[in-house]
């Protein structure tokens, strides 16, 4: 064992496309935040997840209950984990599955086996599926790829495509609040999907179109296309009842700051995060960090300055 303990790092995911029409076989376009999850596995008698005496509860069962379901699968290596983030919680960043990536990560390498991306992502599905019940893949494929990726759920053999942008592509991330379990809104929209298939089956189709047209736009590097693709799909996610008075509000305001498109990202619902894409966004976060927005920048794919 060596002395330095292990590290691994599963970043957050902004989704740029598709979230929901995701979880019934449509393709997403997803990349990864610079914020995320770091995991460190220090030598022990038995193989364990530390979590601090502040979560409690169901919270507390839940995280020890995914982390178990990773030890399994990765022989239970003698090691303790401990987790640290800075990426924000129940916002849409995709937070537990850059944990279960983390984890993974680290479980791996204790135990000495191969951690190809496929690998981490097969460990970090079964600590995702304890949190959220059926989830698409797209958080913790993203997380484990590392980059931007067309994403489709195939079952054993999802779709996963590299894309590639040759000009920066950032994004300003707002935090407008806290929202409620991602297992809920997703539940709640199947609920609505099952009374009115053929209404919400034409939203989805549409949702799928524009994540394949989010892709052409991004390889052909014309923000301007795949800002409009991202109104639109807030529109389509409106439409879907996942969007919010503050998520609404937000979407304006940062349209108004000059972004080429905006939109609610992840499960939606009653708070989460908005995403922005602007060619430039450090004015806009600046201006909106003065009025007390939570925001940050992150640059999900293309070119990065030295
Ligand atoms: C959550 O980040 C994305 C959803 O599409 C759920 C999923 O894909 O499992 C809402």
């Amino acid at each position: 064992m060596p002395l330095t303990p292990f590290t691994g790092f599963g970043p957050g995911k902004a989704i740029l496309l598709g979230e929901h029409a995701v979880v019934y076989g449509y393709p997403a376009l997803a990349g990864p935040l610079s914020r995320g999850v770091t995991a460190r596995a220090f030598p022990s008698k038995r193989c364990q997840l530390s979590i601090p005496p502040s979560i409690r509860g169901e919270r507390r069962r839940l995280l020890a209950t995914a982390f178990e379901k990773a030890a399994q699968a990765t022989g239970r290596p003698l090691v303790r984990v401990e987790v640290e983030s800075d990426l924000p919680l129940s916002m849409g960043l995709g937070s537990s599955a850059a944990l279960a990536v983390a984890c993974a990560r680290v479980l791996l390498a204790a135990a000495r086996r191969p951690a190809s991306c496929k690998q981490v992502a097969r460990v970090a599905d079964e600590m995702e599926r304890e949190f959220h019940g059926t989830p698409s893949g797209v958080d913790h494929t993203t997380s484990a790829q590392g980059r931007l990726i067309f994403f489709r759920r195939r079952g054993k053999t999802d779709q996963v495509k590299p894309v590639e942008c040759p000009r920066p592509l950032k994004l300003l991330v707002a935090l407008v609040g806290e929202r409620g379990p991602t297992k809920q809104t997703v539940a709640a929209l199947r609920a609505r999907r099952d009374q009115w298939p053929s209404r919400y089956g034409r939203l989805f189709d549409e949702v799928g179109a524009l994540a394949a047209e989010g892709v052409k736009a991004i390889e052909r590097g014309d923000l301007a296309a795949l800002g409009d693709a991202m109104n639109v799909n807030h529109g389509l996610l409106s439409a879907l009842q996942l969007s919010s008075e503050g998520l609404d509000v937000m979407v304006h305001r940062l349209r108004r700051l000059g972004a080429l498109g905006a939109k609610l990202t992840g499960a939606g619902g009653d708070g989460g995060a908005v995403l922005g894409l602007f060619l430039e966004p450090e004015p806009a976060v600046a201006r909106l960090s003065r009025e007390g927005v939570r925001c940050f920048v992150s640059q999900l794919a293309g070119p990065r300055e030295l």
